[in-house]
């Protein structure tokens, strides 16, 4: 059996209008952070299906015991932000997976030649291998930064089949990417953009999600 990159767009109408008043030019730092932050909850809350990791017991109500499922509090939670633009995701990820660590990676990108450069790694040294991770980054252009990010992340021992990527725009060049390297992996996404320009930005996009979240 062939395992492949799964690239999920979820067909959902909160997820839609969010994007597209993220996408507006004209909507104010105020609101795009908004919009992103409701992107990050709403995204997390489709990747948490079949990835959090849940344990049968029992449970007494007023009347009866009854089989229940809850959320295994034995598996180790990750997420990963990737700074700066990550950041926007976090409060709404964090919303649904309050248990989770929060591990900060800070990449950017040199504008000339579009390559990741790293300034902070938070990441601890070795993940337990069960650990579901769920990364956030906005923006996936030509791939450099999910690409730097996961190999740190795999060095470190996690399982790409475990990992769930929650972004807002992804474009060809980074799946492409992340597909020929990590086939198990699953993408959260508001939607798909073709084109990525010459000088590395997502078309139509969003423009600059990290200075349009932090009014820079
Ligand atoms: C942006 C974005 C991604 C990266 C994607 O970060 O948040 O991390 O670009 O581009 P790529 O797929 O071509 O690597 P940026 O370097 O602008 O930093 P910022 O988040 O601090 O604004
Ligand atoms: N980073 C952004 O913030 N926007 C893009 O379109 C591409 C990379």
């Amino acid at each position: 059996m062939t395992v492949q990159l799964r690239v999920y767009v979820p067909p959902h109408p909160l997820i839609k209008h969010w994007l597209a008043v993220a996408r507006d030019a004209s909507t104010p730092s105020v609101l795009f952070r908004s919009a992103i932050t409701e992107l990050g909850r709403w995204l997390t809350y489709e990747a948490a299906r079949e990835w959090l990791p849940t344990v049968e017991t029992m449970v007494q109500s007023p009347l009866d015991s009854s089989p229940a499922t809850l959320i295994n509090p034995q598996v180790p939670v990750a997420v990963v932000p990737i700074l700066r633009a990550g950041l926007g995701l976090l409060e709404g990820a964090q919303s649904l997976l309050p248990l989770a660590s929060v591990y900060h990676l800070g990449l950017v990108r040199n504008e000339e030649t579009l390559e990741p450069v790293c300034y902070l790694n938070k990441l601890p040294e070795k993940f337990h291998p069960e650990t579901r991770v769920l990364i956030t980054d906005p923006m996936l252009a030509t791939g450099g930064s999910i690409m730097f990010a996961m190999s740190e992340l795999v060095q470190r021992g996690v399982d790409p089949s475990l990992t769930r990527i929650v972004s807002v725009v992804a474009a060809p060049p980074a799946l492409q990417k992340l597909s020929a390297e990590y086939p198990g992996l699953n993408i959260y996404t508001a939607t798909i953009d073709e084109i990525v320009n010459d000088k590395g930005y997502i078309v139509p996009g969003l423009g600059d999600a990290g200075d349009r979240i932090f009014g820079t």
